[in-house]
C-alpha cells in the first residue's frame, strides 16, 4: 500500500499490562495496515486484545513497543499537549461504555468535542442536534445521558464521535445495544463517513449482521492479527450462494 494513502499503519505492536506483578501481555506484536476511504472491522474472542489495540490507535494507551501511525503521526512520542489537541481535532471514539456525562443533555454531550475545538456553545448545540437527529435521537436532545435508555446512550455516544467530522473514527462494539434497523441506520451513517477519501474507519464487533459494511476484516486472536479478509461480504456471497 502506498504509504500516503494510509490513515493506520501498526507494526509489531506490543502492549503487556502489570497489575499487582500479573503480567498480561494484550497485544503481542500486532501489524495492521488501514487505508484512507475504509471501514475496516475487527473480530475475534472475548480478551483476544481488540480493546487494547484500538486504545493505541486512538491515542488513549501507549503501547510498550512497537509502531504505531496515525495520518502519518507517531502519537508514541508527541508531547502530551500535541497529542491531545491530535485527537480532539481528528480521532472520534465510541467507547464500549459510551462514557457519556451523566449530568448533560444528549446535545450538551454531543457539543463537547465541538467545544473542545474551539467552537461557541450555541453553535455547537446546533451542529450536535443535527447530528443527533441523524442517529434517529432528534427528540431527546434535551433528555439528561442518565434518562435515556441503553441504545439511545449508545446513539448519543456515536453522534459525539461523528461531529467533529473527525478523519479517523474508533468504535467499540457500536451496535451492541441497537436493535437490528437502529443498528443499520448507524452503519449506513457510519458507512457515509467512511466514504470520504481522507478518512478511515475502525469498528470493533462481534455483530454478524453488520459484517457486509465492512471493507476488510481483520481477525484477532491472543494478541495478533491472525488473517485480514478482503471484500468480506462479497466472499460470504460466494461461500453461501
Ligand atoms: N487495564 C487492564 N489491566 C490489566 N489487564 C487488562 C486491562 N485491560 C485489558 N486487560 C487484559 O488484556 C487482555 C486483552 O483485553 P482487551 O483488549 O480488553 O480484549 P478484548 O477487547 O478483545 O476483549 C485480556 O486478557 C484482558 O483481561
Ligand atoms: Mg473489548
Amino acid at each position: 500500500m502506498n504509504p500516503s494513502s494510509l490513515a493506520v499503519r501498526c507494526q509489531n505492536v506490543i502492549k503487556v499490562y502489570d497489575t499487582g506483578g500479573q503480567k498480561v501481555t494484550a497485544l503481542n506484536g500486532v501489524n495492521l495496515d488501514i487505508a484512507m476511504g475504509e471501514l475496516m472491522m475487527l473480530v475475534g474472542p472475548s480478551g483476544c486484545g481488540k480493546t487494547t489495540l484500538i486504545s493505541v490507535i486512538a491515542g488513549i494507551l501507549d503501547q510498550d513497543s512497537g509502531y504505531c501511525e496515525v495520518f502519518g503521526e507517531d502519537l508514541l512520542n508527541m508531547s502530551n499537549q500535541r497529542k491531545l489537541a491530535f485527537r480532539a481535532r481528528n480521532i472520534g471514539f465510541v467507547f464500549q461504555a459510551f462514557n457519556l456525562l451523566p449530568a448533560l443533555s444528549a446535545a450538551e454531550n454531543v457539543s463537547v468535542p465541538l467545544i473542545i475545538n474551539g467552537m461557541k456553545r450555541s453553535d455547537a448545540e446546533r451542529k450536535a442536534i443535527t447530528v443527533l437527529e441523524q442517529v434517529g435521537l432528534g427528540e431527546r436532545v434535551t433528555a439528561l445521558s442518565s434518562e435515556l435508555s441503553g441504545g439511545q446512550q449508545q446513539r448519543v455516544a456515536i453522534a459525539r464521535a461523528l461531529v467533529h467530522s473527525p478523519k479517523l473514527i474508533v468504535c467499540d462494539e457500536p451496535t451492541s445495544s441497537l436493535d437490528h434497523e437502529t443498528g443499520r441506520n448507524v452503519m449506513t451513517l457510519l458507512k457515509e463517513v467512511a466514504l470520504h477519501k481522507d478518512r478511515a474507519l475502525v469498528i470493533v464487533t462481534h455483530d454478524a449482521r453488520i459484517f457486509e459494511f465492512a471493507d476488510r476484516i481483520a481477525e484477532m486472536d491472543d494478541g495478533h492479527i491472525v488473517e485480514v479478509k478482503e471484500n468480506y461480504s462479497a466472499v460470504r456471497k460466494i461461500e453461501h450462494g
